[in-house]
């Protein structure tokens, strides 16, 4: 069984399109024979615009993915949920702790999903909100990976990332997960930011799905911090895999995207942006 899929990005960091707004954050649109599906929300509302700019409606969602608890992912829950009263919501278990940016020489920045997302997500029925702490299949051809196990020794969350203020303990961010679609060309995975690593995503949905064959991945890949071990050894790993297309979007970095271009090729990795589009 395969499915056919249609990911658009509904915003992202990037705009090529003067009509189409960017902003720090990352939200898709999912179409496939039978679902709808919204994948993130952004943070301040380019989803709501660049929707009704490209004549999607989020009312038809069936499902809402959360792919982590950041506020660039999370920001636009509660718009969301007051369009749209019927889509389930899948997310990792802790999707709504608290959590931290503390950079070096810079104030600590509170980067967990925002009061309102919270509280509208607490105002709907628990019915709606699903859980995951393993995988789940939506459909036959459609899989959430749940929480990503890390066995990659040279991948991170990417960022200095803390459940503190004061860089006591790490946040893991456990809560990361991704998604794919299984189709005639092979996986197409769809990551939020990938704080799990490329890699470790990629690899565990092979083995879940036991499809080796990679069609493309879209979607933010965190490798702006990556240090060269860790850039040579994504790169080396995505030689592997032969895949037809690669869309780093959102929080892969620009010199880490033109790094990737050199590396793997222009005529398959294309820089990501608000109103991308990719069927498989
Ligand atoms: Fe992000
Ligand atoms: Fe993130």
């Amino acid at each position: 069984m395969s499915t056919s899929v249609k990911i658009t990005v509904l915003v992202d960091t990037e705009s090529f399109d003067e009509n189409l707004a960017k902003e720090h954050g990352f939200s898709a649109w999912i179409e496939t024979e039978d679902r709808h599906i919204l994948f993130d929300t952004g943070q301040i509302g380019g989803m709501l615009s660049n929707a009704q700019r490209l004549n999607i409606d989020l009312k038809q969602a069936d499902t809402l993915v959360l792919s982590h608890g950041h506020f660039d992912h999370t920001g636009q829950i509660p718009q969301f949920l007051a369009l749209n009263d019927h889509a389930r919501i899948y997310c990792c278990y802790n999707l709504d702790i608290t959590r931290y940016s503390c950079k070096i020489g810079t104030a600590p920045r509170s980067i967990g999903m925002p009061e309102a997302s919270r509280q509208a997500l607490s105002d709907i029925s628990s019915n709606r909100i699903c859980e995951l702490g393993t995988p789940r299949y939506l459909t036959p051809e459609i899989g959430l990976t749940g929480p990503v196990p890390r066995n990659s020794p040279l991948e991170d969350t990417g960022g200095p990332f803390f459940l503190d203020d004061h860089r006591g303990v790490d946040d893991l961010i456990e809560d990361d997960q991704s998604m794919w679609f299984e189709t005639d060309k092979g996986l197409l995975i769809l990551l939020g930011c990938c704080h799990a690593g490329l890699v470790n995503t990629v690899e565990y949905i092979k083995q879940i799905s036991g499809i080796d064959r990679i069609h493309g991945i879209i979607g933010g890949m965190h490798l702006v911090n990556a240090d060269e071990a860790r850039l040579q050894y994504t790169f080396d790993n995505m030689k592997r895999w032969k895949p037809d297309i690669l869309i780093p979007c959102h929080c892969t970095g620009a010199t880490p995207v033109a790094r990737m271009i050199e590396a793997i090729g222009s005529d398959i990795v294309k820089w990501g942006c608000s109103g991308y589009t990719v069927k498989a």
